[in-house]
């Protein structure tokens, strides 16, 4: 495993994303939902930052592999707050090829908020599949399964305090324990 972000360049980032929105959004009140799970760790060192009154909600994406080209999306919503005519920042772990942040922006979209605004830990280049401009970006990554700080592989992972690329003989690994 290599580090990609350390916990150091993690924390600056963060700073730096909270201050972006601090001074786009001002005193107007947010409701945050953290996109579960991988979001997690992010929205809980986001939200501190954060200087407008403020509620949390959250709301669970998760894809599984379907007999299709690419896997199927499923969103469990039950979590959500009232967002109707509330100002709503949406956060992700990471825009892939976008089609998660995208889905969730439409499901939110439904509920007649007032505005939607999109942020994320990571964005990894030349994956992008669907044309979304996400507001608040923390870092731009290359095309590398990376985890830690929330993100996993099968599930393990997300207590890492830093990011990490996973690398091939590692994915197997997990994937084959008896290999
Ligand atoms: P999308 O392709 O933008 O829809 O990203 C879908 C989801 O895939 C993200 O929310 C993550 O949970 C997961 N994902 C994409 N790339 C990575 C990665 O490099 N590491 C861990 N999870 C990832
Ligand atoms: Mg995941």
């Amino acid at each position: 495993m290599k580090t990609l972000i350390s916990q150091a360049e993690l924390e600056a980032g963060i700073t730096s994303m909270s201050a972006d929105i601090n001074k786009q959004l001002g005193s107007t009140p947010l409701t945050v939902i953290c996109v579960l799970t991988g979001s997690i760790i992010l929205v809980a060192d986001l939200i501190r930052r954060l200087e407008m009154p403020l509620r949390l909600g959250a709301l669970s994406a998760s894809s599984y592999q379907g007999n299709t080209v690419r896997d199927i999306l499923t969103l469990d919503t039950h979590l959500l707050p009232n967002v109707k005519g509330q100002h709503v920042l949406i956060v992700d772990d990471i825009f892939d090829t976008g089609h998660t942040l995208n889905e969730v922006s439409k499901h939110i979209q439904t509920l007649h908020p007032a505005t939607v605004y999109t942020a994320v830990l990571l964005r990894k280049n030349g994956r992008r599949e669907i044309e979304l401009d996400v507001d608040f970006v923390a870092f731009e990554i290359p095309d590398e399964f990376v985890v830690g700080y929330g993100l996993d592989y099968q599930d393990l992972y997300r207590n890492l305090p830093y990011v990490a690329i996973l690398e091939e003989h590692e994915i197997k690994q997990v994937a084959d324990p008896s290999a």
